[in-house]
């Protein structure tokens, strides 16, 4: 690795397998934008095909619940995909299980193996019972044409600069540091990332939710993991064991078993359970 780790689209597409490149209708870098979330849903999402647009840096990144995601240049990944899905838009309720599913098994993929997905779609590594934070996922979207899109944006450190570190007011870490022998460049990571999403989208298209339950198993950093949940203002303590068929995080507590909803909460773990 250069010192120098320019994004390039087409850099990043030449790294695509030849089956998966077709399943994209454009890949294009910025230097700079307010956010590839915001840039994505002012564009028309075409008819097929995923759109994916990076940028090296953004002056106004968002991330969820209205907060700020800080987005040095040079360094680490901002991206947003749109793509067009099939049926109600109520179906798009498990998306972001489904992405924290694709992003986690194609970082495990390229070296990053303790990569684990905090419900709904947080990508933590777990470091003596601490979850650190590697990158977040923001999803978007709703009726264009009569037809529900989403707009995916992910942001994930890959090198974080040490003066942007100072910032972060939560534990977190970079692929720098999960990657024996340090992150590959950031066309790569990019590219493992492309294709593993366009293959998940196209699934959860086709068969939605069921088929990804077993693998968000896999990938689970609360389960069996004591946790309190923010319900608008009331806190819900529980043992968290698994997602639901609907993707809602299952809670055991003293009053019996909740099932929680993505965007109702903020889940905090406290410690692993007792057995
Ligand atoms: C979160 O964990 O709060 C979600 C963070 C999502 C950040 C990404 S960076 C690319 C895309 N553009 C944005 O403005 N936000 C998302």
């Amino acid at each position: 690795m250069s010192d120098i780790d320019m994004l390039d689209a087409s850099s990043i597409l030449a790294r695509l397998d030849p089956t998966t490149r077709p399943a994209f209708a454009s890949i294009e870098v910025v230097d700079a934008i307010d956010s590839t979330n915001s840039e994505l849903l002012r564009r028309r999402t075409p008819d097929s095909g995923l759109v994916a647009l990076f940028a090296d840096t953004q002056h106004g990144g968002r991330g969820r619940q209205g907060r700020p995601w800080a987005s040095p240049p040079g360094a680490n990944l901002y991206f947003s995909v749109s793509r067009r899905f099939s049926g109600e838009l109520a179906r798009l309720g498990g998306l972001s299980l489904v992405v924290g599913i694709a992003t986690a098994e194609a970082l495990r993929a390229i070296g990053a193996a303790r990569v684990a997905v905090k419900w709904p779609n947080d990508l933590v590594v777990d470091d003596d019972g601490v979850l650190h934070k590697l990158g977040g996922i923001l999803i978007e979207g709703g009726l264009q044409d009569g037809v529900a899109r989403a707009v995916i944006g992910i942001g994930l450190n890959v090198r974080m600069p040490a003066e942007a570190a100072t910032a972060i007011d939560q534990p977190w870490t970079d692929l720098q540091a999960q990657i024996a022998g340090g992150a590959p460049g950031r066309d790569s990571v990019a590219a493992a990332l492309l294709a593993s999403l366009a293959k998940v989208l196209a699934q959860f298209d086709a068969d939605g939710l069921a088929p990804f339950l077993h693998r968000f198993d896999a990938l689970d950093a609360l389960r069996e993991a004591q946790v309190d949940a923010l319900v608008g203002d009331r806190t819900v303590t529980g043992i968290a064991v698994g997602v639901a068929d609907d993707g809602a995080l299952r809670l055991q507590t003293d009053d019996g078993l909740r099932s929680l909803h993505a965007g109702e909460v903020r889940v905090r773990r406290r410690g692993r359970a007792q057995a």
